[in-house]
């Protein structure tokens, strides 16, 4: 039952219809960022949505080419384009979901906190357009550093007096995509039915995989523990190398945010068996964001599930705290630049 709704769907394809959830096509989706690497492939895969009526794109350059190739796809949304920041407004409103990859991506030798001085700005200025055109939508935040750009638009829907905890979500989905995917090559079992929580935050050792966890239940050495571990932190890395100066994952990105994406809109929809790992305010730990399963309903976050955190190995649990800093760091970073612009 906590499996991910989008491979789900994928993975059953005709059965679905059999299933009780029906799918309206009656959602607005906006991507802010369209034109990029991430937002070009993430809004084919959502115009591919049987529950989207409206793709909004928007960026600051080269999105009207892109909404017009996507826009001869014969799937049931109309696609709109919206350049520069005149457009902005108009691109949110009567919105139901908005999703932020806009922002540069890291190069080889880059930390995503490299990214703070550009991207930190450029999240701020497009979450308070999000407070002033539909503040009741799930916000969903791609652009990096994840771990301080969540709590950077906290901050800025916080003095917009629209802040609501529920509804604001860093993105992290690719982490489980990643963990699923690796676990699955080294234990050679399906890659659909497995799932492996992921918690904590969206950098580094701030990625902690509760391999533990995993469903179905594995058997790991610990030098297979170490292994994976570390490969599932540096996944994106890997891609940044592969890429060697060309950016950062997009296609495995817009794949796992179309995920989330599909998973949100079900939720609206009032699917009541939809699990994701994201991050979000959170009170699972003494850090007021952190990453980690959620139910998610109509009303944005319906439940955190704190039982993953509970009943972790040695290895999880010495882990988790020696994430704590650096986490906690990067939030403090985040409302710091919030605050000090106002
Ligand atoms: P990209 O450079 O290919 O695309 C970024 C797009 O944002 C460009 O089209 C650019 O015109 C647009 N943009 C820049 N400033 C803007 C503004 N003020 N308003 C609207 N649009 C604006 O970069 P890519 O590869 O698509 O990555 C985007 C972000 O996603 C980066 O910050 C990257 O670090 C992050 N990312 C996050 C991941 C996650 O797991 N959460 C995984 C991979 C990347």
């Amino acid at each position: 039952a906590l499996r991910a709704s989008f491979a789900l769907k994928a993975h059953k394809g005709a059965q679905v219809v059999q299933t009780p959830f029906q799918p309206q096509a009656s959602y607005k989706v906006a991507v802010l960022g369209a034109a990029g690497g991430i937002g070009q492939p993430l809004a084919l895969l959502i115009k591919m949505s049987p529950l989207v009526s409206d793709l909004h794109l928007y960026d600051i350059a080269n999105v009207k080419g892109v909404a017009a190739d996507l826009s001869h796809c014969n799937t049931p949304s109309q696609v709109l384009d919206f350049t520069g920041a005149s457009e902005l407004a108009n691109s949110l409103k009567g919105v139901d979901v908005v999703v932020i990859p806009a922002g540069v991506p890291r190069k080889p030798g880059m930390t995503r906190d490299d990214l703070f001085n550009i991207n930190a700005g450029i999240v701020k200025n497009l979450v308070e357009a999000v407070a002033d055109n539909c503040p009741e939508a799930f916000i969903h935040i791609i652009s990096n550093p994840v771990n301080s750009t969540v709590p950077i638009a906290a901050e800025v829907l916080k003095k917009k007096g629209v802040y609501n905890p529920k509804k604001l979500f860093g993105v992290t989905t690719l982490d489980v995509v990643r963990a699923n995917t690796f676990v699955a090559q080294k234990k050679n079992l399906k890659l659909i039915d497995v799932d492996v929580p992921v918690v904590g935050g969206h950098a580094g050792i701030t990625i902690l995989p509760l391999l533990s966890k995993t469903k179905p239940s594995v058997s790991l050495t610990d030098e297979e523990v170490e292994k994976l571990t570390v490969r599932i932190q540096n996944g994106g890395t890997e891609v940044v190398e592969a890429k060697a100066g060309a950016g950062s994952a997009t296609l495995s990105m817009a794949y796992a945010a179309a995920r989330f994406v599909e998973s949100s809109l079900r939720a609206l929809d009032g699917d009541g068996d939809v699990y994701e790992c994201c991050y979000v305010e959170s009170d699972l730990t003494e850090l007021p964001f952190f990453a980690s399963r959620v139910k998610l309903g109509r009303k944005g976050v319906e439940a955190l599930i704190p039982s993953d955190l509970q009943g972790l190995t040695e290895y999880e649990q010495k882990a988790l705290e020696a994430l704590k800093p650096e986490l906690k760091a990067s939030i403090e970073k985040g409302i710091a630049f919030a605050n000090k612009q106002a």
